[in-house]
Protein backbone atom coordinates (compact mmCIF):
# COMPACT_ATOMS: atom_id res chain seq x y z
CA UNK A 1 0.00 0.00 0.00
CA UNK A 2 1.61 3.46 -0.99
CA UNK A 3 2.30 6.09 1.56
CA UNK A 4 -0.19 8.95 2.05
CA UNK A 5 0.09 12.16 3.33
CA UNK A 6 -3.13 15.08 4.10
CA UNK A 7 -3.00 17.24 1.16
CA UNK A 8 -4.62 20.72 2.23
CA UNK A 9 -6.10 23.35 -0.36
CA UNK A 10 -3.34 25.85 -1.32
CA UNK A 11 -2.99 29.32 0.71
CA UNK A 12 -2.22 32.75 -1.60
CA UNK A 13 0.99 32.57 1.27
CA UNK A 14 2.04 28.82 -0.54
CA UNK A 15 2.63 30.61 -4.02
CA UNK A 16 6.65 32.11 -3.19
CA UNK A 17 7.49 28.80 -2.04
CA UNK A 18 5.40 26.84 -5.26
CA UNK A 19 7.54 29.16 -7.74
CA UNK A 20 10.52 28.08 -5.98
CA UNK A 21 9.99 24.41 -6.03
CA UNK A 22 8.94 24.89 -9.99
CA UNK A 23 12.41 26.81 -10.72
CA UNK A 24 14.36 24.26 -9.04
CA UNK A 25 12.43 20.89 -10.66
CA UNK A 26 11.89 22.85 -14.13
CA UNK A 27 14.06 25.74 -14.08
CA UNK A 28 12.88 29.44 -15.17
CA UNK A 29 12.78 28.30 -18.97
CA UNK A 30 9.12 26.31 -17.79
CA UNK A 31 7.84 29.56 -18.84
CA UNK A 32 8.26 29.52 -22.55
CA UNK A 33 6.86 25.04 -22.54
CA UNK A 34 3.54 24.71 -24.48
CA UNK A 35 1.45 23.66 -21.29
CA UNK A 36 2.56 27.11 -19.66
CA UNK A 37 0.17 29.01 -23.06
CA UNK A 38 -2.58 26.94 -21.49
CA UNK A 39 -2.40 29.00 -18.07
CA UNK A 40 -1.42 32.03 -18.62
CA UNK A 41 -4.43 34.70 -18.09
CA UNK A 42 -6.36 32.23 -16.50
CA UNK A 43 -6.34 30.92 -12.88
CA UNK A 44 -6.65 27.17 -11.49
CA UNK A 45 -9.73 25.49 -11.16
CA UNK A 46 -12.09 26.02 -8.29
CA UNK A 47 -10.78 24.01 -5.49
CA UNK A 48 -8.21 22.38 -7.29
CA UNK A 49 -4.63 23.92 -6.18
CA UNK A 50 -3.52 21.96 -3.58
CA UNK A 51 -0.27 20.96 -1.45
CA UNK A 52 1.44 18.70 1.01
CA UNK A 53 3.02 20.85 3.95
CA UNK A 54 6.04 19.68 5.84
CA UNK A 55 7.54 21.17 8.89
CA UNK A 56 11.22 20.97 7.96
CA UNK A 57 11.16 22.24 3.66
CA UNK A 58 7.68 24.06 4.02
CA UNK A 59 5.75 22.16 1.01
CA UNK A 60 6.75 18.58 0.20
CA UNK A 61 4.76 19.06 -3.25
CA UNK A 62 2.31 20.81 -5.23
CA UNK A 63 -0.08 20.32 -7.42
CA UNK A 64 -2.53 22.00 -9.72
CA UNK A 65 -5.59 21.71 -12.46
CA UNK A 66 -6.22 24.32 -14.32
CA UNK A 67 -9.91 25.02 -17.18
CA UNK A 68 -9.71 24.43 -20.48
CA UNK A 69 -12.00 24.88 -23.00
CA UNK A 70 -12.08 21.99 -26.32
CA UNK A 71 -12.59 22.07 -29.78
CA UNK A 72 -15.21 24.19 -31.40
CA UNK A 73 -17.85 23.26 -29.00
CA UNK A 74 -15.82 24.65 -26.23
CA UNK A 75 -16.09 21.76 -24.26
CA UNK A 76 -14.95 22.15 -20.41
CA UNK A 77 -11.83 19.66 -19.13
CA UNK A 78 -8.82 20.75 -17.08
CA UNK A 79 -4.88 20.47 -17.25
CA UNK A 80 -3.27 18.79 -14.85
CA UNK A 81 -0.15 20.40 -13.87
CA UNK A 82 2.35 21.55 -12.53
CA UNK A 83 2.83 18.95 -10.17
CA UNK A 84 5.92 19.26 -8.19
CA UNK A 85 7.73 17.16 -4.97
CA UNK A 86 10.41 18.86 -2.96
CA UNK A 87 13.65 17.36 -3.76
CA UNK A 88 13.98 15.76 -0.19
CA UNK A 89 10.68 14.41 -0.47
CA UNK A 90 10.86 12.86 -3.90
CA UNK A 91 10.15 8.91 -4.49
CA UNK A 92 7.97 8.27 -0.81
CA UNK A 93 4.19 9.04 -2.63
CA UNK A 94 3.63 12.54 -2.31
CA UNK A 95 3.32 13.03 -6.28
CA UNK A 96 0.96 9.97 -6.52
CA UNK A 97 -0.83 11.30 -3.50
CA UNK A 98 -1.41 14.95 -4.38
CA UNK A 99 -2.65 13.29 -8.11
CA UNK A 100 -5.12 10.74 -6.51
CA UNK A 101 -6.24 13.37 -4.32
CA UNK A 102 -6.77 15.83 -6.75
CA UNK A 103 -8.46 13.49 -9.39
CA UNK A 104 -10.73 12.31 -7.03
CA UNK A 105 -11.88 15.88 -5.79
CA UNK A 106 -12.23 16.87 -9.45
CA UNK A 107 -14.18 13.90 -10.66
CA UNK A 108 -16.73 14.91 -7.20
CA UNK A 109 -16.45 18.41 -9.08
CA UNK A 110 -18.11 17.04 -12.05
CA UNK A 111 -15.02 17.61 -14.21
CA UNK A 112 -15.29 14.31 -16.75
CA UNK A 113 -11.74 14.71 -18.88
CA UNK A 114 -8.23 15.67 -18.17
CA UNK A 115 -5.37 16.13 -20.12
CA UNK A 116 -1.18 16.86 -19.39
CA UNK A 117 1.80 17.02 -20.90
CA UNK A 118 4.57 14.62 -19.33
CA UNK A 119 6.43 11.06 -18.47
CA UNK A 120 3.92 8.29 -19.78
CA UNK A 121 5.26 5.93 -17.39
CA UNK A 122 4.58 7.96 -14.29
CA UNK A 123 1.00 9.34 -14.89
CA UNK A 124 0.16 6.04 -16.46
CA UNK A 125 0.62 4.73 -12.46
CA UNK A 126 -3.12 6.79 -11.81
CA UNK A 127 -4.91 6.02 -14.96
CA UNK A 128 -3.04 8.40 -17.86
CA UNK A 129 -2.64 7.07 -21.34
CA UNK A 130 -1.51 8.76 -25.08
CA UNK A 131 -4.05 10.69 -26.64
CA UNK A 132 -4.80 8.92 -30.13
CA UNK A 133 -2.05 11.48 -32.35
CA UNK A 134 -3.76 14.47 -34.19
CA UNK A 135 -7.26 14.14 -31.89
CA UNK A 136 -6.66 16.86 -30.27
CA UNK A 137 -3.98 19.88 -30.76
CA UNK A 138 -2.42 22.61 -28.48
CA UNK A 139 -1.21 26.11 -28.97
CA UNK A 140 2.25 24.77 -29.36
CA UNK A 141 4.62 22.36 -29.70
CA UNK A 142 4.09 18.83 -27.94
CA UNK A 143 6.04 15.51 -28.39
CA UNK A 144 2.74 13.16 -28.73
CA UNK A 145 4.60 10.85 -26.71
CA UNK A 146 3.72 12.90 -23.50
CA UNK A 147 0.70 14.12 -23.86
CA UNK A 148 -2.02 12.51 -22.15
CA UNK A 149 -5.15 11.97 -20.46
CA UNK A 150 -7.37 10.10 -18.23
CA UNK A 151 -11.13 10.03 -18.61
CA UNK A 152 -12.97 10.56 -14.96
CA UNK A 153 -16.09 9.83 -16.83
CA UNK A 154 -16.00 6.58 -18.73
CA UNK A 155 -16.34 7.59 -22.35
CA UNK A 156 -15.38 11.36 -21.76
CA UNK A 157 -12.84 11.25 -24.75
CA UNK A 158 -15.51 10.23 -27.10
CA UNK A 159 -16.01 13.02 -30.00
CA UNK A 160 -13.33 15.43 -27.93
CA UNK A 161 -11.72 17.08 -31.29
CA UNK A 162 -9.81 20.19 -32.19
CA UNK A 163 -7.69 22.81 -30.12
CA UNK A 164 -7.24 23.15 -26.47
CA UNK A 165 -7.55 26.59 -25.22
CA UNK A 166 -7.59 28.18 -21.97
CA UNK A 167 -11.95 29.30 -21.31
CA UNK A 168 -10.96 32.90 -21.91
CA UNK A 169 -9.49 32.49 -25.23
CA UNK A 170 -11.96 30.18 -26.98
CA UNK A 171 -14.48 33.37 -25.41
CA UNK A 172 -12.17 35.55 -27.45
CA UNK A 173 -11.83 33.15 -30.72
CA UNK A 174 -15.82 32.34 -30.97
CA UNK A 175 -17.73 35.63 -29.47
CA UNK A 176 -16.95 37.33 -32.78
CA UNK A 177 -18.82 34.06 -34.37
CA UNK A 178 -21.24 33.59 -31.90
CA UNK A 179 -22.41 37.62 -31.95
CA UNK A 180 -24.11 38.73 -34.75
CA UNK A 181 -22.85 41.65 -35.96
CA UNK A 182 -25.26 45.06 -35.18
CA UNK A 183 -26.49 45.02 -38.87
CA UNK A 184 -27.68 41.52 -38.57
CA UNK A 185 -28.92 42.49 -35.24
CA UNK A 186 -31.17 44.69 -36.45
CA UNK A 187 -32.42 42.42 -39.36
CA UNK A 188 -33.19 39.80 -37.21
CA UNK A 189 -35.30 42.27 -34.74
CA UNK A 190 -36.82 43.60 -37.43
CA UNK A 191 -37.89 40.27 -38.68
CA UNK A 192 -39.36 38.96 -34.97
CA UNK A 193 -41.54 42.30 -34.77
C1 LIG B 1 8.10 13.58 -10.97
C2 LIG B 1 7.63 13.83 -9.54
C3 LIG B 1 6.40 14.74 -9.59
C4 LIG B 1 7.25 12.50 -8.90
O1 LIG B 1 6.78 12.72 -7.59
P1 LIG B 1 7.30 11.82 -6.38
O2 LIG B 1 6.53 12.19 -5.18
O3 LIG B 1 8.78 11.92 -6.30
O4 LIG B 1 6.93 10.36 -6.89
P2 LIG B 1 6.10 9.27 -6.09
O5 LIG B 1 6.78 9.03 -4.79
O6 LIG B 1 4.67 9.64 -6.08
O7 LIG B 1 6.29 7.99 -7.03
C5 LIG B 1 7.54 7.38 -7.05
C6 LIG B 1 7.57 6.32 -8.12
O8 LIG B 1 7.39 6.94 -9.40
C7 LIG B 1 8.57 6.73 -10.19
N1 LIG B 1 8.84 7.95 -10.92
C8 LIG B 1 9.11 9.17 -10.41
N2 LIG B 1 9.30 10.06 -11.41
C9 LIG B 1 9.14 9.37 -12.56
C10 LIG B 1 9.22 9.74 -13.93
N3 LIG B 1 9.51 10.99 -14.29
N4 LIG B 1 9.00 8.77 -14.85
C11 LIG B 1 8.71 7.50 -14.48
N5 LIG B 1 8.63 7.10 -13.18
C12 LIG B 1 8.83 8.04 -12.25
C13 LIG B 1 9.67 6.45 -9.19
O9 LIG B 1 10.73 5.72 -9.78
C14 LIG B 1 8.94 5.65 -8.13
O10 LIG B 1 8.78 4.34 -8.60
P3 LIG B 1 8.66 3.09 -7.54
O11 LIG B 1 7.38 3.29 -6.78
O12 LIG B 1 8.57 1.91 -8.45
O13 LIG B 1 9.87 3.14 -6.70
C15 LIG B 1 8.72 14.50 -8.67
O14 LIG B 1 9.79 13.62 -8.57
C16 LIG B 1 9.22 15.83 -9.20
O15 LIG B 1 8.66 16.87 -8.89
N6 LIG B 1 10.31 15.79 -9.95
C17 LIG B 1 10.87 16.97 -10.54
C18 LIG B 1 10.15 17.34 -11.81
C19 LIG B 1 10.20 16.21 -12.85
O16 LIG B 1 11.16 15.48 -12.98
N7 LIG B 1 9.15 16.09 -13.62
C20 LIG B 1 9.08 15.05 -14.63
C21 LIG B 1 7.71 14.46 -14.64
S1 LIG B 1 6.74 15.33 -15.86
Amino acid sequence: MAASFPVETTKESDQPLIEQLLDIAFGIERRVKTSYRLREGSTPADGLSLVVRDAEVGLAGSISFWPLAIGSTGTPALLLGPLVVHPKRQNIGVGLTLMREGLGLAKGYGHRFVILVGDAPYYARVGFQKLPEGQLTLPGPVDPARFLYVELVPGALQGMQGLVLPPYRFAEISVPFAVPHQAERQKQSAQCQ
